[in-house]
């Protein structure tokens, strides 16, 4: 479906170019792809191509399910698996096609799916089908299901939401909050000269509202109206005694990018004035893992329980014609960190290949195997440079590549210093032995050029000791 018209009428100025991740204030170079088998977790990124405003939440039935907005916008999907990597090859089952004409025969945007008083209902934004403008005619709906089952049920109409404009709105969401349930979106407001801005209010039905919305944020900061004005797709996250609302912003292209909203979890969260918005994107294009406008997120767990970023992005930066109908906005899975302070750290998005993992030293807490640039140590260090895959390799030995450097590996020397060069897959010395320690997630890395020993801090850097030696033992995280 093409259409040479932007769903924005807003533009908010000339473009810019997309916020770069860098590395200790370098901008770091796209490099070669990671490859290999899944990690640990089984899970490859992009865990599933071509669905952009992935929904994904772990039921108290044990399943994962999905869903997320298709490139022809015409249908609602939904997946589900009993593990997350499990969701990349899962069943996907249609569960609602857009209607041959009226308000819902176009497109179909950013659905979510909610159990509501015990019923199954899918919100999504929709429009109507004709052409010109009013293809853009963007408002949110609801269908329900008519059993326990959203994957065998039958679904059907239940009816627009009631916003308090009639205007474009879109990306809804639902949260219980202290015994309420609030429903979230993003909507442009009669006199306020912006694409959307978000609101919450707390719901007197699945589609009617029991109060006046709270306006939480309007795109006004530099990184929010970069092509257009947008503040778009909240999310919800408690934690730590904090609610977390993330949110989209910016255009569709690699200049999208993720905010950040927080108030105490105890604090009347309709009063503005118990929100705090964060200055800068918390989550921006990374050219040195290859994802670009990585945003429309929504938050899960591991099968362990530990906290999950979903977001979508693509591997290019550069895009022929409107991003909206570009296809390739991907799913992507993250492990979500938080900091001292309890606050979410989004780090990077960390590109395609197996998930990377965190090597704490098991003997000296908050000493991480990390690098900067190319020179490695153990200690402090911003997420992204203590962030490595382990890559498997041949006889059951791996590689460690920090995502930053995806082209290079760490590698022991005779003399036993360890340090990072450019992946060569002959080298002995860049493979090593993963030896479980006593706990669950406790590893040394066993040098296979020089068996008996491992990597442990060595000085300002790494070096191979004494395998049996303490400082060999790492907590991966
Ligand atoms: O993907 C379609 C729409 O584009 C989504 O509803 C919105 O979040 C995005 O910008």
């Amino acid at each position: 479906m093409q259409f040479n018209l932007s769903r924005r009428a807003f533009a908010a100025g000339a473009a810019m170019m997309p916020i770069a991740c860098t590395q200790a204030g370098k901008t770091m170079m796209a490099s070669t792809p990671a490859t290999g088998a899944p990690s640990a977790s089984g899970i490859v990124n992009p865990l599933v191509k071509q669905r952009a405003d992935a929904q994904i939440f772990r039921h108290d039935d044990g399943y994962y399910y999905m869903t997320g907005s298709v490139p022809e916008y015409d249908r609602l999907v939904l997946r589900r698996s009993r593990t997350l990597a499990g969701l990349t090859d899962a069943e996907e089952r249609v569960l609602w096609r857009h209607e041959a004409s009226g308000p819902m025969s176009g497109f179909i945007w950013a659905p979510e799916l909610h159990l509501v008083d015990g019923r199954w209902v899918m919100y999504f934004a929709a429009g109507p089908s004709g052409g010109g403008e009013d293809v853009f005619r963007i408002r949110t709906y609801a269908v329900v299901c008519d059993g326990s089952d959203p994957m065998r049920g039958n679904w059907s109409v239940l009816g627009q939401f009631q916003a308090p404009w009639d205007s474009f709105n879109l990306d809804s969401t639902m949260f219980m909050h202290r015994g309420t349930r609030y429903f979230a979106w993003a909507q442009r407001e009669p006199g306020i000269e912006t694409n959307s801005n978000l609101y919450i209010a707390p719901m007197a039905s699945a589609l009617t509202l029991a109060a006046k919305p709270a306006r939480l944020t309007v795109p006004t900061l530099d990184w929010e109206i970069l092509g257009f004005k947008v503040n778009e797709a909240p999310a919800v996250l408690e934690k730590n005694g904090k609610l977390f609302i993330s949110y989209s912003a910016s255009a569709t292209d690699a200049r999208y990018c993720l905010g950040l909203l927080t108030a105490d979890a105890d604090a009347d969260i309709m009063d503005l004035r118990n929100w705090t918005k964060s200055p800068r994107p918390v989550f921006t294009t990374c050219e040195a893992t290859s994802v670009y406008g990585p945003g429309h997120n929504s938050f899960t767990v591991d099968e362990e329980g530990r906290d999950i970023l979903v977001y979508h992005g693509r591997d290019y930066a550069q895009i022929e014609g409107d991003p909206l109908f570009n296809p390739d906005r991907h799913t992507r899975v993250q492990r979500l960190y938080f900091d001292a302070d309890g606050n979410p750290d989004f780090g990077v998005p960390v590109g395609n290949g197996p998930l990377p993992d965190r090597f704490e030293a098991a003997t000296t807490p908050n000493t991480w195997l990390a690098h900067d640039g190319t020179r490695l140590f153990a200690g402090a260090a911003p997420l992204p440079q203590t962030q490595f895959r382990m890559l498997p390799a041949e006889g059951g030995t791996l590689r460690l590549s920090p995502i930053l450097l995806r082209d290079q590996c760490l590698n022991a020397a005779p003399d036993g210093t360890v340090s990072l060069v450019p992946t060569n897959g002959t080298a002995t010395a860049s493979l090593f032995r993963r030896i479980p320690g006593r706990t669950k997630d406790s590893v040394r890395f066993e040098s296979a050029a020089f068996p008996g020993r491992a990597i442990a801090p060595g000085g300002d850097g790494l070096k191979l000791a004494p395998a049996s030696n303490s400082a060999t033992l790492w907590r991966a995280s």
